[in-house]
């Protein structure tokens, strides 16, 4: 039985989907849930799964290591970003190797980096004219959207598509991909 701690700043939508397809699980449990939010939706997802949640402070995090004893106490083998939208700090990129999965949704190298999160991709998808956008999982490392890619998967766009018809499309790819992506890491790891 592997043990995942899941980092997400938001509501926690795919929180939520690996949370579920992990909780009648033998491969994997996801044990903590990691955000830098302490309001933020991924919390309360947690909290009605009986799951440990930590909120992260910026100066601890980025100038101590005090996140490592507390993966430790948990035992984590897997980290998975979802939604988590600090840089990792080199210090659990080291601690960690090939061992922090993040998901972007856009097919990187493509719109991704600083500043592309949330709607800022699918704008930007949606500015660039291009008819097909999707999801990345990658290893994280303490760049942006950078690492290397494990699964890509696309999704076809056409004229009349908005950043929000494309954000629906790529979150409905990540729902649908990220679990399995993740308990295929942890038949492998
Ligand atoms: C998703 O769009 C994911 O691709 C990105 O952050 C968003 C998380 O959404 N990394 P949610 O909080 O899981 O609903």
């Amino acid at each position: 039985m592997k043990n995942i701690a899941i980092f997400a700043s938001g509501g926690g939508s795919n929180a939520r989907k690996i949370i579920e397809h992990f909780q009648e699980s033998a491969i994997g449990r996801v044990v903590l849930v990691v955000s830098n939010k302490k309001d933020a939706g991924v919390l309360d997802i947690a909290r009605e799964h009986n799951i440990p949640t930590y909120i992260l402070q910026r100066p601890l995090f980025y100038e101590t290591k005090e996140i490592l004893p507390v993966l430790q106490d948990h035992a984590v083998d897997l980290i998975v970003l979802a939604g988590f939208l600090w840089l990792v700090p080199g210090y659990l990129v080291q601690a960690f190797p090939r061992k922090i999965v993040n998901i972007h949704p856009a097919l990187l190298p493509q719109f991704g980096g600083k500043g592309m999160y949330g709607g800022h991709v699918h704008a930007a998808v949606k500015a660039a004219g291009v008819n097909v956008s999707g999801i990345t999982i990658h290893f994280a490392n303490e760049h942006y959207d950078e690492g290397d890619i494990i699964f890509q998967t696309s999704c076809s766009l056409n004229e009349t598509d908005t950043p929000e018809t494309i954000a629906r499309k790529v979150l409905a790819l990540e729902h649908e991909h990220y679990p399995r992506v993740i308990e295929g890491m942890l038949r492998g790891v």
